[in-house]
């Protein structure tokens, strides 16, 4: 019966059917999804929903309204190419790291990011797809993945930016997702939290060292917060007043927080560590309300926004290049793998 399923699902017009999903927010950019109403209406659905207000967590083999699993599979995937294409910006610049430890923390730091890709991947197949058609889905530049990473990396400031503020922003929107309903990902986002945490600390090393360093490199590192600030603003997804359908995923306990809210959490807590450097933010009209106690940031520009994610960003051609060329040349690995599995089996059926 399962088996059965498993091969539904895996029909290609099964799989691809257009989703229900809106292109949103971090690194999964089509989380939201709609129809709220038909969640509940079935007794599973229910039993389903009652499971989740209860905290349970859902393992793939359980019962599972489509649009959840839809849902995650969008997601999670999408959060997969998110970790594979975000080792290009960064792999720019292992060859050319200022120093033998600063080369070798990046070098780790890029390899968790693969890591990352393929903890993510395993989740997805959990519910009935295969790795082998997701990674399809982004060669054909089919699949989303997050517009940060088609920004480019020009100084090595900018690998300080990243890794204080993307993989910063990046930790902001995934602890809650180490208490997602689904468990897969939930699990896999526990040890992705810890390394992202590695992450942020050596980006903010790098800024501190720059910024105690001479007026050439602090200047260099203002820059990089000038260049890096609103696009990870712009991370956490379109405002809450214009995304419409977050309840769904909310009620599934795939999302806990609103795009703004985590927004907020993230300038709130990155905000005074940018002061501790000495620099300043590219936002005349950033303050903090002593009555809230939050930090106000100006207008966000959603028109780039948009464009970024349509495919307008400066590197996306080459991103894409990137990982074709890579996939390209990793093809006698895969084809020796599978060999060495098939040689194993015959092996082992033979005795
Ligand atoms: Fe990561
Ligand atoms: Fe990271």
């Amino acid at each position: 019966m399962l088996h059965q399923e498993l091969a539904r699902r895996r029909d290609p017009m099964w799989r691809w059917e257009r989703p229900l999903l809106r292109e949103i927010s971090m690194y999964a950019q089509g989380l939201n999804q709609s129809d709220p109403a038909a969640v509940t209406a079935s007794p599973e659905a229910a039993r389903f929903q009652a499971r989740i207000d209860a905290e349970d967590k859902i393992e793939p083999n359980d019962w599972m309204p489509e649009a959840y699993r839809r849902t995650l599979i969008r997601q999670i995937s999408q959060h997969a190419h998110s970790e594979i294409i975000g080792m290009l910006p960064e792999g720019n610049w292992i060859t050319r790291a200022p120093s033998l430890r600063r080369k070798a923390a990046l070098l780790a730091k890029v390899q968790d990011e693969g890591g990352h890709g393929l903890y993510l991947y395993a989740a997805a197949e959990t519910l009935g797809v295969t790795r082998e058609d997701l990674v399809d889905q982004l060669l054909a530049g089919k699949a989303k993945y997050s517009s940060i990473f088609n920004y480019p990396t020009l100084t090595w400031a900018d690998i300080g930016a990243i890794g204080w503020l993307v993989d910063g922003a990046a930790i902001m929107n995934q602890i809650p997702l180490c208490r997602c309903s689904f468990g897969p990902y939930a699990r896999a986002m526990i040890r992705v939290c810890k390394e992202e945490s590695f992450h942020q600390r050596q980006g903010y090393e790098i800024m501190l060292t720059l910024c105690r360093g001479t007026a050439e490199q602090k200047a260099m590192a203002q820059d990089a917060l000038d260049r890096w600030w609103w696009p990870c603003l712009m991370m956490f997804g379109p405002p809450d007043a214009a995304s419409q359908h977050s309840d769904t995923s909310m009620m599934w306990k795939i999302k806990r927080f609103t795009n703004d809210g985590l927004r907020q959490k993230f300038i709130d807590a990155t905000v005074p560590q940018g002061h501790y450097l000495g620099l300043s933010f590219p936002d005349p009209a950033l303050r903090l309300n002593p009555e809230s106690g939050h930090w106000e940031h100006g207008p966000i520009d959603w028109e780039e926004f948009r464009r970024v994610v349509a495919g307008g960003g400066f590197c996306a051609a080459d991103r894409l290049d990137a990982r074709r060329r890579a996939h390209d040349e990793g093809t006698w690995v895969r084809e020796a793998a599978a060999a060495f599995a098939a040689k194993r089996t015959a092996r082992k059926e033979a005795a």
